[in-house]
């Protein structure tokens, strides 16, 4: 059987908390992880920019013989895979297929709320994009959904610096200001890769009765569904439990910080982005 294994991409590291959930849910399936490390933060960076990486990305998974492709990272689900799926990908096989994290969220999210008032926390880019907003107003118009961008969340997790108390200071001050925008908010979407590695952090500074939800597990039970009811997309993907891993950036060091997010020893193989193109 042709190796044809489910790519996830993510702008780096945080992408391994959607993947870890992916893999304990659908652990038969073969994957490959790869994260666009030297290149990240994506964040801030200009929407042409964003699109530009993924797309890049992207076609080196094709080229990896995956017929199915999950952007883990919330920034380029807001601001690349809609071109993705809409121009970039017109005149390819169209069995294959690219998938994002926000719409599997949006459909769910609400589910979560008492008072119908909740947050969203995430980079400038996906705030910026209001995307959150766009796709939850279509299932559930009633929310209020109140944003938060927060930009040193990623470099804190990325860089290690969470785990020290120094962190508590940045980790309250976003909370405060999304906390100040409405009394009513009694639960806390963390819309980007890399925030479910504060949740401790998150949930010593907030109320108990606030819920923190991060969306590994919403978007690998989503990814389950589709492949049920994508019977000849599900039949393509080989099945051996492989799992890959490449970095564009310094191996030693994602594979040293990825057991943090991916719960596993992790060895990866390096992708130069120059040859991402080839
Ligand atoms: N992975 C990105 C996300 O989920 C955050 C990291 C970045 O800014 O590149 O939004």
């Amino acid at each position: 059987m042709a190796n044809q294994p489910i790519g996830i991409f993510d702008s780096g590291i945080g992408g391994l908390t959607v993947f870890r959930s992916i893999a304990e849910q659908l652990p038969g399936y073969d994957y490959i992880y790869l994260g666009d490390n030297s290149r990240a933060p994506y964040g801030d960076r200009s929407f042409n920019t964003i699109h530009q990486y993924t797309w890049e990305c992207v076609q080196w998974l094709f080229k990896q013989g995956c017929p199915l492709i999950i952007l883990a990272c919330n920034t380029a689900s807001a601001k690349a895979l809609r071109t993705i799926q809409q121009k970039d990908m017109r005149g390819l096989d169209p069995a294959k297929r690219v998938l994002g994290v926000i719409r599997p969220t949006a459909e769910v999210i609400g589910d979560y709320s008492k008072t119908g008032e909740i947050g969203v926390l995430g980079t400038n880019g996906t705030v910026q994009s209001q995307s959150y907003l766009l796709e939850i107003q279509k299932f559930f118009p009633d929310l209020k959904v109140y944003q938060q961008a927060c930009p040193l969340w990623v470099p804190l997790v990325e860089s290690g610096e969470y785990e020290k108390p120094g962190s508590d200071y940045l980790v309250k001050g976003y909370l405060d200001e999304l906390m100040a925008k409405s009394a009513n908010i009694d639960t806390i979407l963390l819309a980007c890769t890399h925030y479910p590695l504060l949740m401790d952090k998150m949930k010593a500074h907030l109320p108990s009765t606030i819920n923190v939800i991060a969306q590994g597990d919403i978007v690998a039970k989503s990814l389950a569904d589709y492949l049920h009811r994508h019977f000849e997309l599900e039949q393509k993907l080989s099945k051996t439990g492989t799992r890959k891993f490449y970095t564009t950036d310094d191996t030693a060091d994602f594979d040293r910080h990825a057991s943090r997010f991916f719960s596993a020893p992790v060895t990866s193989e390096l992708v130069s982005v120059s040859s991402l193109t080839c």
